[in-house]
C-alpha cells in the first residue's frame, strides 16, 4: 500500500561518483507526489545520474535515497518506477518492433504473473498487458506504425515510443529524461499534453528539461541541480534571470 501522505521521491545527503569521479554532492531533494517536477541544469550537471541511482543502474556513495518514504529498490521492483532514456542510450539498429519494445515496459509486471502464463504463447497472456500497450500507442500516435523496426524512425517518433514503453508501464512515477530533446514541435505538444493527463490522472511526472517555456507552462516546480542542488522551487522563483546565472556558475 503506497502511502499518500509523503513525497513520492526524497534524497538525504546523497552523493554519486563513477570509478572515483564525483558527480553529485550533497544532495537533498524532496518531490511531491501527483504534481509535475521539472529538473534543469547544465550538461555533466548529474541530471541522468540521479536517475540512474532511482532505476537502480548505479549505487549512490553516501546518503538515503527513498521513493514513497520506502526504499527505492521495494518500489522499483513493484513496477511503481517508469523511466524514459535519453535517446542517445538506445540501441537503434538492433531488430525489434515498436511494439515489441513497448511490450519491453510490461515485462517487469509481467514477473508477478503465474507461471504457467509466462509460458503460454502471447495471445494468451493476461488481457491487461496487450491493453496497457495498446494504449501506450495510442496516446502517443503510434498504433499505425506498431509493426515498423524501430531503426526506421524519426527521431520524434523514436521518442514517442520511448515514451510509449513508459506509459505501458501504468507506474504511480514517471521519470524522463530530456523528452522533449530534438522533436518537432507537433511531437513536443503531443508529449507534453500526455504528460500534463498524467500528473490529472494522479501520476508523479519527473522531467529532465533544457527547454524553459514548456516548464513555465507546465511543471509544478523545479529542482536545479548543478553536481549540487542550486535551488528548489516554484517556475516563477527559479526560473528568473538571477537563478538561473548561479545554475551556470554551479
Ligand atoms: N557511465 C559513466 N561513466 C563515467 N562517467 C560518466 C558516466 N555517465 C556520466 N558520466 C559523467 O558524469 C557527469 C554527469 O553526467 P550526467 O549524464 O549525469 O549529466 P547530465 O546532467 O545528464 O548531462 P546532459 O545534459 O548532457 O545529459 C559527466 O561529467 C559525465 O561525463
Ligand atoms: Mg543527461
Amino acid at each position: 500500500m503506497i502511502r499518500s501522505d509523503c513525497p513520492a521521491i526524497e534524497a538525504r545527503g546523497l552523493y554519486a561518483a563513477y570509478q572515483d569521479q564525483p558527480v553529485l554532492s550533497d544532495v537533498s531533494l524532496s518531490l511531491p507526489q501527483g504534481e509535475w517536477t521539472a529538473i534543469i541544469g547544465p550538461n555533466g550537471a548529474g541530471k541522468s545520474t540521479l536517475f540512474n541511482l532511482l532505476i537502480g543502474n548505479l549505487v549512490p556513495l553516501r546518503g538515503e535515497l527513498r521513493v514513497f518514504n520506502e526504499p527505492v529498490a521495494l518500489h522499483r521492483r513493484a513496477g511503481h518506477i517508469a523511466y524514459m532514456a535519453q535517446r542517445e542510450n538506445m540501441e537503434w539498429d538492433f531488430p525489434i518492433s515498436v511494439r515489441e519494445t513497448v511490450m519491453t515496459g510490461r515485462f517487469g509486471l509481467m514477473r508477478a504473473d503465474p507461471l504457467w502464463r509466462r509460458l503460454l504463447p502471447r495471445r494468451w497472456w493476461h488481457p491487461s498487458h496487450m491493453a496497457a500497450i495498446d494504449a501506450a500507442l495510442e496516446a502517443v500516435d503510434m498504433t499505425a506504425f506498431a509493426k515498423r523496426p524501430i531503426g526506421a524512425l524519426s527521431g520524434g517518433q523514436k521518442k514517442r515510443v520511448l515514451l510509449a514503453r513508459a506509459l505501458a508501464q501504468q507506474a504511480r512515477i514517471l521519470l524522463l529524461d530530456e523528452p522533449l530533446a530534438g522533436v518537432d514541435s507537433p511531437s513536443e505538444s503531443l508529449i507534453l499534453d500526455v504528460l500534463d493527463r498524467e500528473r490529472q490522472s494522479g501520476r508523479t511526472v519527473v522531467m529532465v528539461t533544457h527547454d524553459l517555456p514548456s516548464t513555465r507552462r507546465y511543471a509544478d516546480q523545479v529542482l536545479l541541480i548543478n553536481r549540487v542542488v542550486v535551488g528548489a522551487g516554484s517556475p516563477a522563483d527559479m526560473l528568473d534571470n538571477a537563478m538561473l546565472a548561479r545554475l551556470a556558475l554551479g
